[in-house]
């Protein structure tokens, strides 16, 4: 870190990712008298000092509400938001801030495009196309959306042995009739990486909008919109080093403006009588009430972090990283491995013998590794695969090799815990 608190610019493969360890004050403690070892990052990953001091600096010295007051506080706090939301558009390569919805996460992103613009484009009778690997809030939101206007939902099969989608069978799936295709790009139980360029690509031929789920992409590899050529693309900032409760809606503009409002009140008006109301244009029209602002502050200050060790580094590090751990875990006897076995992203589930998923994190929280156990909002997908759960390391820049290898360790203890194989 440079000592007016900025990060330097670091060349391909020259960082020192131990060194980046230092950023996050979270990671010097011990857990349950062990190291922390943290490995659920794809549920929230840890937040650098600049994260932190961006959300002090902002609450010590411009605290306001934005696009109201005409005070200097006010105004710095505007400045500051709708800095936030330049920096998103740069982030993902939007044509323009204009394109850019604060949201509450991925979550409320993609409600926001099913309730808002599905109400409006989706009809009785349509199509709405999902893959087996979504996360519920990929599902659900469609569910409630294809109940109220009579649509269907039809899922792009995964195939179970290779953690891939079934593209093969896409032309089948992909018919005229679909007018939404909603995909994730990385998978957060698989760690499969979706082709989603090429997805959006055979979409556009048959007229269909697109939405990108990338709660597990955006901080971990270069994102840009223009070249997936989708319509929406969804994430949350707690998974790339912001804090939580602020997230991104990308949405093309002529999309967004074919787009009523999502949630009346603030801000999201142009002119109100007591009859009727006009609308603001877009992106304000849904952002009603008053926003996230440091949330939007600390994402600026975490896609700057994320920028300066380059995310195309972040990439390389995750796939390395898991590509690790996949050998290793794949060596121990009773091991039962999910997702593609080659070019992962940084998660990688698996199942021992006779030890349930909930019992392993447990245990292995008790020598201060933190996995995730259970169906991770992937209940449809554990149902495909024919279990009921699995446990999940998931990766990110700041974890090590030796983190895997003491992974590897607990594991073994675990299994003769539980009298399996080791
Ligand atoms: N979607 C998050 C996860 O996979 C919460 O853990």
């Amino acid at each position: 870190m440079n000592t007016d608190g900025s990060i330097a610019e670091r060349p391909k493969n020259t960082i020192d990712w131990q060194a980046l360890r230092h950023d996050f004050p979270i990671l010097h403690q011990e857990v349950n008298g062990h190291p922390l070892v943290y490995l659920d990052n794809a549920a929230t990953s840890q937040k650098p000092r600049r994260v932190i001091d961006a959300l002090c600096h902002y609450y010590e010295n411009d605290n306001a509400n934005v696009h109201r007051g005409v005070h200097e506080l006010s105004n710095r706090a505007s400045a500051a938001y709708e800095g936030a939301r330049n920096r998103a558009a740069q982030f993902v390569n939007a044509r323009s801030a204009d394109e850019i919805v604060f949201t509450r996460g991925t979550t409320e992103a993609i409600n926001l495009v099913a309730q808002a613009w599905g109400t409006q484009h989706i009809k009785a009778g349509d199509k709405i196309l999902l893959t087996e690997m979504e996360h519920h809030s990929n599902i659900v939101p469609w569910q409630l959306l294809a109940a109220r206007v009579g649509a269907e939902l039809v899922y792009l099969p995964v195939i179970c042995d290779q953690g891939q989608l079934d593209l093969s069978r896409l032309d089948e799936w992909l018919t005229s009739d679909v007018k939404l295709f909603a995909m994730t790009h990385i998978s957060n139980t698989l760690g499969t990486v979706n082709p989603v360029a090429e997805l959006c690509a055979r979409a556009r031929k048959v007229g269909a909008v697109t939405l990108v789920d990338g709660a597990q992409s955006a901080g971990h590899c270069l994102i840009d919109v223009q070249e997936i050529g989708c319509d929406f693309l969804a994430f949350s900032g707690h998974k790339m080093c912001g804090p939580t409760g602020i997230g991104v809606l990308y949405g093309r503009l002529e999309r967004l403006e074919a787009t009523p409002p999502y949630q009346g009140g603030g801000d999201m008006i142009s002119t109100v009588e007591f009859q009727s109301s006009t609308w603001n244009k877009v992106p304000h029209k849904f952002e009603a009430g008053t926003p996230h602002i440091s949330g939007a502050i600390g994402l600026h200050a975490a896609m700057d972090y994320l920028d300066a060790i380059g995310r195309e580094n972040i990439a390389q590090h995750d796939h390395e990283l898991a590509a690790y751990a996949y050998g290793e875990l794949a060596q121990l006897k009773g091991i039962r491995l999910f997702g593609p076995h080659i070019g992962r992203a940084g998660v990688v589930s698996f199942l021992a013998a006779d030890v349930h998923a909930h019992d392993l994190v447990t245990v292995a929280d008790q020598r201060g590794v933190a996995l995730r156990g259970g169906h991770h909002c992937n209940q449809p997908l554990m149902k495909k695969l024919g279990v009921e759960s699995t446990a999940r390391a998931s990766f990110y820049f700041y974890n090590t090799r030796s983190e895997v290898d003491r992974l590897v360790e607990v594991l073994k203890e675990i299994q003769k815990f539980f009298g399996g194989n080791s």
